[in-house]
């Protein structure tokens, strides 16, 4: 297949899940952005098969749902991993070295900013500062906090979460 054949390949996605979820949200007031964060939550991220069924079932343009998903950070058009590194390129957490850490995630893992490990297990989001200036450098594994790293650190926390599966 050719690169540009490839990119226009579409994603297969089982819509059931979704069709469920827009059950409950035709004919509602104000449903379109409830019913996709209720979308996400199921896939993990928007599937782009979805946004045309969201559009047709909730009788909206899928232009208009694009605009929804651009406008706002929380939603992802691409699969994600299950943990998300976020690395603080904040002022403290740069002078305090971000940019090792974020070689380190990158030489552990395979993945700079915004990219997904192919077994989806972890994403890398390089992000401003997260209010832990005192620890610097942080990173942050989904809800949980790390600070005062050094390579070694970032090692560990890394390896906890590949054995958690
Ligand atoms: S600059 Fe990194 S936590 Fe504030």
């Amino acid at each position: 297949m050719t690169e540009a054949a490839e990119q226009v390949k579409e994603q297969v996605v089982d819509l059931t899940g979704a069709n469920a979820i827009l059950d409950k949200y035709v004919d509602m007031h104000g449903a379109l952005m409830p019913a996709l964060q209720e979308i996400q939550e199921f896939y993990g991220y928007i599937p782009e098969p979805t946004v045309h069924l969201t559009a047709e079932r909730l009788n909206v343009y899928s232009s208009q749902i694009y605009g929804v998903l651009t406008f706002y950070a929380q939603f992802h058009l691409q699969p994600r991993g299950k943990y998300i590194i976020r690395v603080c390129m904040g002022t403290a957490c740069h002078v305090k070295g971000a940019a090792r850490i974020a070689d380190t995630v990158k030489d552990r893992l395979g993945v700079v900013h915004a990219e997904t490990t192919e077994d989806l297990k972890f994403t890398a989001e390089y992000v401003a500062c997260i209010g832990a200036c005192g620890m610097a450098p942080v990173i942050m594994v989904n809800d949980a906090t790390y600070g005062s790293l050094t390579v070694q650190k970032v090692d560990e926390v890394i390896e906890k979460y590949q054995a958690m599966g």
